[in-house]
């Protein structure tokens, strides 16, 4: 059983102080005495009862403004305090008392088992509301632990998505950064192919074109000594193979026809070429481009992507068809290159990225990307396969 239940007595008159104790004493209380407010307070402070049963007549001071007293200090708030009156009290009376926090009102004279029923009523009550609040407290205890754990979980949270926030940020800044050392990069490579296919021009292709025209020049003025004509017959071929090689070089570097006639010649001038070198393999065309509608810088990379669309074709396709569409349609550009090899299977290829070095379709994809257009790739195993460069706005 928990501890004994405490009720504080208070009452001026000796006698009913003594029979009333007993009479809770008896019941299994334990019972502490005051005939005095003064005593009463010292006491409740001292021994905290869980009921005091106060008499409204006390000599020092008034039983309601005691209870008052008590009522008002949050220490002792919840001492039940049950007003006795020992003359006859009127309800006007009684309500004032109950008015002062009071939480109950005994009328004397009062048969001793009323008196323990009420008590056991109000301690019954008392009990109640004790674990009421109890409960109530521990409640408010862990709803503040949570909310604290909360606020912390909430501050760590807060602190992440800010770090991730930094790390995302820095991350788009390298990526532009990236971007556009890859577009400087491009650009300057483009810029020294050309320079390089000038100095091929000038230098060797001038020199080649000079010696052989020197060459044929003794030819026609040495007529009448056949053996110096003969000596000279494979010098001049000889010269003249270089001369093509270095138009070769050139044109890989940077086809001249590009910059003299524009990218719908050298689509036409490319397909030539490599028809001439592959025979067995069909190219079909199609152009729908007015030269103006397409941007000057964009012609390079148009050409870049079928030149390599093509190397790949001759190297892995075994096709003997090659459709190439170049069309402005609404505003928009695009350069499809289809053909009917054997295909492959793009997402092993994918899977096997980083492990082999194959830079022919990166490039296309990069070249595309950095001047603004998306880049597909269809392919499957048999059945061909096709590179697209799409730009939306040119
Ligand atoms: N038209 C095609 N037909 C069949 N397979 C192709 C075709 N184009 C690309 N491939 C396949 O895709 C792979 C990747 O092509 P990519 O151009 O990226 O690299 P590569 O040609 O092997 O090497 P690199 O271009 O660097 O010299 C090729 O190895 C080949 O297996
Ligand atoms: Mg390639």
């Amino acid at each position: 059983m928990n501890r004994k239940t405490k009720i504080l007595l208070v009452d001026d008159e000796p006698e009913m102080l003594s029979l009333t104790s007993w009479i809770l004493d008896s019941a299994g209380y334990e019972v502490f005495e005051a005939s005095t407010a003064a005593e009463c307070l010292e006491s409740v402070h001292e021994h905290r009862p869980d009921l005091v049963l106060l008499d409204v007549v006390l000599p020092d001071l008034s039983g309601l403004e005691v209870c008052r007293r008590i009522k008002e200090n949050p220490d002792l708030g919840r001492t039940f305090v049950v007003l006795m009156s020992g003359s006859l009290v009127s309800p006007s009376q009684q309500a004032l008392g109950l008015d002062m926090g009071g939480d109950g009102y005994i009328a004397r004279p009062v048969a001793s088992a009323e008196l323990l029923a009420r008590v056991q009523s109000l301690v019954r009550i008392k009990r109640v509301e004790d674990a009421l609040q109890n409960a109530y407290s521990q409640m408010e205890k862990r709803v503040e632990e949570r909310t604290a754990e909360l606020a912390e979980a909430n501050e760590q949270l807060q602190s992440e998505i800010e770090e991730r926030k930094r790390t995302e940020q820095k991350l788009r800044r390298s990526e532009r950064q990236l971007r556009f050392l890859s577009s400087q990069l491009i650009r300057t490579q483009e810029e020294e192919r050309k320079r390089i296919a000038l100095e091929v021009h000038d230098s060797i292709g001038s020199t080649l074109t000079a010696i052989k025209f020197s060459l044929e020049h003794i030819v026609s003025e040495a007529k009448d000594a056949p053996a110096v004509c003969e000596a000279l017959k494979t010098p001049i071929s000889f010269t003249q193979i270089a001369i093509e090689e270095s138009r070769k070089i050139m044109n890989d570097l940077r086809p001249s026809v590009l910059d003299d006639l524009g990218i719908s010649a050298t689509v036409g001038w490319f397909c030539r070429q490599f028809q001439s070198i592959h025979p067995a393999i069909r190219i079909e065309r199609r152009v729908e481009a007015n030269e103006e509608e397409i941007p000057e810088p964009l012609k390079i990379v148009v050409f870049r992507i079928m030149q390599e669309a093509f190397h790949n074709i001759s190297k892995h396709s075994r096709a003997d068809l090659v459709r190439v569409f170049l069309t402005v349609k609404d505003g928009a550009l695009r350069l499809t290159i289809e053909d009917n090899g054997v295909g492959f299977n793009v997402k092993a290829l994918r899977r096997k990225e980083g492990q082999i070095r194959r830079l022919g379709l990166t490039s296309m994809k990069e070249r595309t990307e950095l001047s603004g257009g998306s880049f597909t790739l269809k392919s499957r195993t048999g059945g061909g396969t096709t590179v697209e460069a799409f730009w939306p706005k040119v």
